[in-house]
């Protein structure tokens, strides 16, 4: 993986140490040649094609890419909410075959069971693995602290903050100690400063238990602020445009999003998500509009 010459001079001897040793760790989740299409009126249309991703164990690894390119679609197939069509996705080395307690999933929408308490729904899944109601309850109580809810153990989703519900559905999949934790944009519908919030605490969870995380996001920022590498899709059909090491130390610093590798990863990821030729093609929409202005009308200065 060759690093962009743009992001080179910000790779310093510590990051680029740093990424070699994540390559050597053991592969966490292993895409091999992954097909998926859907059937649209009668035609199969193809969603993704020949998907070749590795995260390795702890690695953070976060996705963008144009909208529709495939990346919801992309962590069902290793959820294994759908069936995939041709290709493999190992975990630990092992294919996977349908959904299993090694993968946990976070959506942006609260998916949590409004008619049960925030301790219910944190215990709902280890009781369903088979634990004891009351091992469950203390494990269940030792989550919900560790993410500052105690004091809402017994409220009901309703009576949560969009923040505080995210953290519950966070800890609800963390409970059951998955291997990869997969989630689908789920800050997107918070606000900036929550946003940022639920960032910093999703890293200071990420850093203190074993779990590889696979992280959508349409927010380039996001996705430069949260991880090591970000696996870039193209559209039509989704395929593997370029995987980009964020040249950022870590612990991520409060000053990092104003930084100039920072900026000069966003940069780059934008010019691979939203490439020249479409920012032309908008350039244009736009010039066509500023043409219906009448040249001879009286056009007051906006100075
Ligand atoms: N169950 C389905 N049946 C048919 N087509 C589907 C299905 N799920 C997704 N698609 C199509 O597959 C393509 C990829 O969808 P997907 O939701 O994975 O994209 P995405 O990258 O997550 O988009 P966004 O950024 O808008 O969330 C889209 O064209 C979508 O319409
Ligand atoms: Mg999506």
């Amino acid at each position: 993986m060759a690093t962009p010459s743009s992001l080179k001079k910000w790779t310093t001897p510590e990051i680029q140490d740093r990424n070699e040793r994540i390559l050597k760790r053991p592969k966490a989740l292993n895409i091999q040649g992954l097909d998926k299409s859907f059937y649209h009126k009668g035609r199969a249309v193809k969603v993704l094609e020949d998907i070749d991703f590795t995260a390795y164990k702890r690695e953070f690894v976060c996705v963008v890419g144009p909208s529709g390119c495939g990346k919801s679609t992309l962590a069902r197939l290793i959820a294994g909410l759908e069936t995939i069509d041709g290709g493999a996705i190992l975990m630990d080395g092992a294919e996977t075959k349908g959904p299993g307690p090694d993968r946990g999933m976070v959506f942006q929408s609260y998916s949590l069971f409004p008619w049960m308490t925030v301790k219910k729904n944190v215990m709902f899944g280890l009781v369903e693995g088979g634990m004891s109601k009351n091992q469950a309850e203390i494990e269940a109580l030792q989550w919900i602290d560790l993410v500052g809810l105690d004091k809402f153990a017994e409220s009901y989703p309703h009576q949560l903050s969009g923040g505080m519900k995210q953290r519950v559905a966070i800890i609800r999949a963390l409970a059951n100690q998955p291997k990869v934790l997969l989630m689908d944009e789920p800050f997107a519908a918070l606000d900036p400063k929550n946003r940022l919030k639920m960032q910093q605490y999703l890293l200071e969870i990420w850093q203190n238990i074993d779990i590889t995380i696979f992280f959508i996001t349409h927010d380039l920022e996001e996705a430069i602020y949260l991880s090591d590498r970000i696996l870039v899709l193209e559209a039509n059909p989704g395929r593997v445009k370029e995987v980009v090491s964020v040249p950022l130390p870590r612990p991520r610093a409060d000053d990092t999003l104003l930084s100039e590798p920072f900026l000069a990863t966003k940069a780059y990821l934008e010019s691979l998500v939203h490439p020249v030729e479409e920012k032309q093609i908008d350039m244009e929409d736009k010039l066509s509009m500023v043409r219906m202005v009448p040249v001879d009308s009286e056009v007051p200065d906006i100075f």
